[in-house]
């Protein structure tokens, strides 16, 4: 198939893999660097606060006005000059909306690994040279210079868009990054069920058990018992598997998203999707639990 001809290719580029190692760690590292604000804002940029990510909705700014230049320049080229500021207001909205869709995307990027961190540098590099292209061919418009050569470098900028706009679109349906992994199965408990006898949860230790085929994480703290979802909302990592906070939250260890365990809730990003919640009860010495009602 074309599409795997084109995605294994560019998967199969090494230099791709050499950047993203050196790169990932040093967004990171920025945002560590600021404390709690770097917390703050690098959850802010990838959604948390709107249980989403951000990126693909600012995205829809320069796709949208690009798209639309592209149409006015058209129709300046066959003869009807009245719609060249119109072409030419676009292109700078569009230019704004670039600047939000690459921190907001080099935010999420920084949460990928492996292949979804080759296909997405990619992405974004493509997005940069189409960015290069339509500020070149704003100065010239504003310049009124060679408008001839301006129109050429929005098309050729347009067709780049597109290319990086399908790579995108394969991150999100074929990588399935930005998709909430815990919603894919609809098999969430909704009346009690026994998962794991009371006895053998210790303080501070967490366990992982089944409910029918979702996986729960069970943890005692300060006495009390908590569960949600073990499936890392983000991109499927195991939250069994990682770092229990004192706090009653824990991080998972693929990329270090941080869950509250009293209500799912995110503390820090990459995630944006809560986990899903169980209310817990004992019963006969065994720990019963159900999906909590929303709030
Ligand atoms: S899978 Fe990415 S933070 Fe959990």
């Amino acid at each position: 198939m074309a599409e795997n001809k084109f995605i294994n290719a560019i998967t199969a580029q090494e230099w791709l893999g050499e950047i993203g190692g050196k790169l990932r760690p040093a967004v990171i590292g920025a945002f560590k660097s600021g404390g709690k604000a770097g917390t703050e804002i690098k959850n802010f940029l990838h959604g948390t606060w709107l249980g989403h990510p951000l990126h693909p909705l600012i995205t829809d700014v320069p796709i949208g006005s690009w798209t639309a230049s592209a149409v006015l320049d058209v129709l300046e080229l066959s003869g009807q000059k009245k719609y060249k500021s119109g072409a030419d207001a676009a292109i700078a909205i569009g230019l704004l909306g670039a600047a939000g869709s690459a921190i907001t995307g080099l935010t999420d990027w920084s949460g990928t690994t492996k292949n979804k961190q080759k296909i997405g540098l990619m992405h974004g590099m493509l997005n940069l040279g189409a960015t290069a292209l339509y500020t070149t061919s704003y100065f010239l418009r504003k310049k009124k210079k060679d408008r001839a050569t301006a129109i050429a470098l929005a098309m050729l900028g347009y067709g780049i868009t597109g290319l990086a706009a399908y790579l995108g679109g394969h991150l999100v349906y074929g990588e399935q990054v930005g998709v909430d992994h815990t919603q894919v199965s609809a098999e969430y408990p909704e009346d009690f069920v026994a998962v794991f006898p009371e006895k053998n949860l210790k303080e501070n230790q967490m366990a992982v058990a089944k409910a029918g085929k979702i996986a729960v994480l069970i943890v005692k703290q300060k006495g009390e018992i908590f569960a949600i979802a073990n499936t890392c909302s983000h991109l499927g990592g195991p939250l069994c598997d990682g770092e229990l906070k004192e706090d009653c939250s824990v991080v998972c260890p693929w990329h270090h998203s941080q869950f509250s365990l009293k209500d799912g809730s995110v503390v820090s990003g990459p995630a944006t999707e809560p986990q899903p919640k169980f209310d817990v009860r004992l019963m006969n010495g065994q720990i019963e639990v159900k999906l909590a009602k929303q709030a």
